[in-house]
């Protein structure tokens, strides 16, 4: 994989609406209420969340906006990270690494869809020794390959695989249910969240 062929995209609105959703609101458009909903009743506030592949900081500014203090952004592309005032680093999560201390949460949003599965397996590996025990982390991925040109890299799983992966973890969540693992190869990338939890 190089640099190329890895692209910094955001889940839109209409793709995380899909996500079961849970009122939010205050401010936070449907995409950022979805996804507070799901990480808010794992973390407090003054806790430790890590961001796995943060690319532009999107989602570490909706969670500060939240009212989260303790952000860490992981990416290992020094471009994608243009972010001031966030404590990001470059660091590609397929090789050990040490951020000084145990986080309370991770977000993985749109990254492990660019890893194939070793990468995937050293990435759980090396996310795993970096949280406490029965934190959570959520994983937001496609359930479709996406039809643009610049996304042909996208590896789908399912249930299956995905269980195989995150070994050392529980999977406590699933949401939309209904679309989750299809084998469609075509059409709109669409969306799930996965709720893990590390044993
Ligand atoms: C699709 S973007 C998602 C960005 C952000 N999480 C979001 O949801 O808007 C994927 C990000 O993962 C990063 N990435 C991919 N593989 C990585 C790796 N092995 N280590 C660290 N970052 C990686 C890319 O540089 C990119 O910024």
């Amino acid at each position: 994989m190089t640099k190329k062929d890895i692209f910094v995209r955001r889940f839109n609105e209409h793709t995380l609406c899909k996500a079961r959703p849970v009122k939010i609101k205050k401010g936070f458009n449907e995409a950022e209420s979805t996804l507070l909903s799901y990480i808010s009743p794992h973390v407090d506030l003054d806790q430790t969340i890590l961001e796995l592949g943060c690319g532009d900081g999107y989602w570490m500014d909706t969670l500060k906006k939240f009212g989260y203090k303790n952000i860490i952004g992981l990416d290992f592309l020094e471009e994608s990270i243009n972010y001031d005032g966030f404590d990001i680093r470059v660091v590609d999560i397929t090789k050990p690494f040490d951020l000084g201390k145990k986080v309370d949460f991770v977000l993985a949003s749109g990254i492990f869809m660019h890893l194939d599965r070793c990468e995937a397996v050293e990435a759980v590996k090396n996310t795993h020794a970096v949280m406490k025990r029965h934190t959570k982390l959520c994983l937001l991925d496609h359930v479709v390959k996406s039809t643009k040109e610049n996304e042909t890299f996208v590896y789908l799983r399912n249930l299956e695989s995905w269980e195989e992966i995150f070994y050392g973890f529980k999977l406590l969540d699933v949401c939309n249910e209904n679309e989750r693992f299809t084998t469609v190869d075509s059409g709109n990338p669409d969306l799930y969240i996965l709720i893990w939890e590390r044993t």
